[in-house]
């Protein structure tokens, strides 16, 4: 294989054929190719793209550069949910043990906090003994038994992906549609689904800040999953303030435990249940929306999603108690509440500060082997919209020392604004539906 061939007739805007792009795949993962020319060829691919066959022929050497789940014929849907990351985001803890409540086969892998933004297994991490680092077969044993299982990605999963989103990361090509599409598929294929729900984040704190970024990855990572026979379904949903209150790991695993026990806010249960809906329908197993809505409402009201998570907990080494008993969980020495300056109405609680300011007090990694401290972050009770009165508590502090709480006040002033009339610009909290059919605009939301 000639790699500078192939690198040059990318930079010129022509196109490698599945043969070219699966030698490339597996010569790079055995250390064949070295970093320089796949760094080259990366950068060429970022300014001239991929066309369909190209992402798939991609997506598929990834995906085949390791092992996978799976499941007998017969057994029941297997459906995920992906998010592309954000503040405050929970959702996970709280919807895969309630889509399970369902019926449905739930096998979770999930990342940790990526710059700014949080990561479920640095959540459930926060739950002292739960144990992320699982073999597949055993992950399949549990989702057998209980419907339900949350891990990290194994080094047997898209192992080329591992090596690739290094070097992008390195080399400046993490923003790029098709290589981000190829990287976050070839490992959800591998978990053996038959239907994948996206939440792609839009606004402040989202990776793609912009709509038409949001919808054109949605439309590319469809595609994939359509053409490997998942059928996959993508909700816009806003992360230009934090989803729910909390923000910080062990915080956000109190909030989603009360969500399970029908005390979650109304965001947070709003954009799960969007989640949650289309999970079940893309499953089969309800037979619209409102269906899929009704049967999550049962599973949460009548206690079963909840027991589901404690089940989860107690499989993966922890002490299933946490989900009725916050004190359980880690908590931060220092805490100080953030009054308002002014009266008037909250303008912005800018997401992107508040998860950077998490990440400066310890919260989240600047380097993969950074230690993280799970306690510390913010309570933040004020939405955009919501009347304020000067000294009324805005949100509070958590923090483990004295210099974590100044920066959590310092990033609580530059991220909640207050003016004389409330925002105009808040995003929906569901914007768009987007399905192999086309988009829809849904403006689902919740006032304050
Ligand atoms: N997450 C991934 O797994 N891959 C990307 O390329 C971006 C985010």
């Amino acid at each position: 294989m000639l790699t500078p061939a192939l690198i040059e007739r990318k930079r010129d805007g022509g196109r490698l054929t599945a043969e070219e792009w699966q030698a490339l795949v597996r010569a790079y993962a055995a250390g064949e190719v070295p970093d320089y020319q796949m760094a080259a060829l990366l950068m060429a691919v970022f300014f001239t793209g991929l066309d369909a066959d190209e992402l798939r022929a991609l997506t598929q050497a990834m995906l085949e550069s390791g092992a996978g789940l799976t499941f007998a014929t017969g057994a029941p849907p297997r459906v995920d949910k992906h998010s592309t990351g954000g503040v405050g985001d929970k959702v996970s803890l709280v919807l895969a043990p309630l889509v399970a409540a369902c019926g449905i086969w739930v096998p979770m892998i999930s990342g940790r906090g990526l710059g700014h933004t949080g990561g479920t297994l640095d959540k459930l991490e926060a739950i002292p003994g739960f144990q992320t680092r699982l073999t597949l077969a055993a992950a399949r044993r549990q989702v057998e038994r209980i419907g339900c299982v949350m891990l990290g990605q194994t080094a047997d999963i898209a192992p080329a992906d591992r090596k690739l989103y290094a070097l992008r990361d390195a080399t400046a090509t993490i923003e790029s549609i098709p290589l981000i599409a190829a990287s976050i598929m070839s490992k959800k294929l591998a978990e053996g689904l038959s239907g994948l729900v996206l939440d792609i984040k839009r606004g402040s704190g989202a990776f793609l800040p912009e709509l038409e970024r949001g919808l054109a990855l949605a439309r590319t990572m469809i595609a994939l999953g359509e053409h490997h026979g998942c059928r996959t379904v993508a909700l816009l949903t806003a992360m230009d303030r934090p989803l729910g209150r909390a923000c910080g790991n062990a915080l956000e695993t109190e909030e989603a435990f009360a969500a399970l026990r029908g005390e979650g806010p109304a965001d947070l249960m709003a954009v799960t249940f969007a989640l949650g809906a289309e999970m079940l329908a893309v499953a089969g197993v309800a037979s619209d929306l409102g269906d899929a809505r009704r049967r999550l409402d049962r599973a949460l009201t009548s206690g079963a999603a909840a027991a589901r998570c404690r089940e989860v907990i107690a499989a993966q080494g922890g002490n299933p108690a946490v989900v009725d008993d916050p004190a359980v969980l880690p908590v931060a020495a220092r805490t100080a509440v953030f009054p308002s300056a002014a009266r008037g109405f909250v303008t912005q609680v800018d997401a992107r500060v508040i998860g950077r300011a998490i990440v400066a007090m310890g919260g989240g990694r600047r380097t993969m082997d950074d230690r993280i401290d799970p306690g510390v972050g913010f309570l933040i009770t004020a939405k955009p919209g919501d009347h304020v009165e000067r000294g009324q508590p805005l949100a509070s502090v958590f923090a483990a020392d004295d210099a974590g709480l100044a920066i959590g006040r310092q990033a609580l002033e530059t991220a909640v604004r207050i003016g004389e009339a409330p925002p105009q610009d808040t995003l929906p909290l569901v914007s768009h539906r987007v399905t192999v059919d086309g988009v829809e605009e849904v403006g689902e939301d919740v006032r304050p």
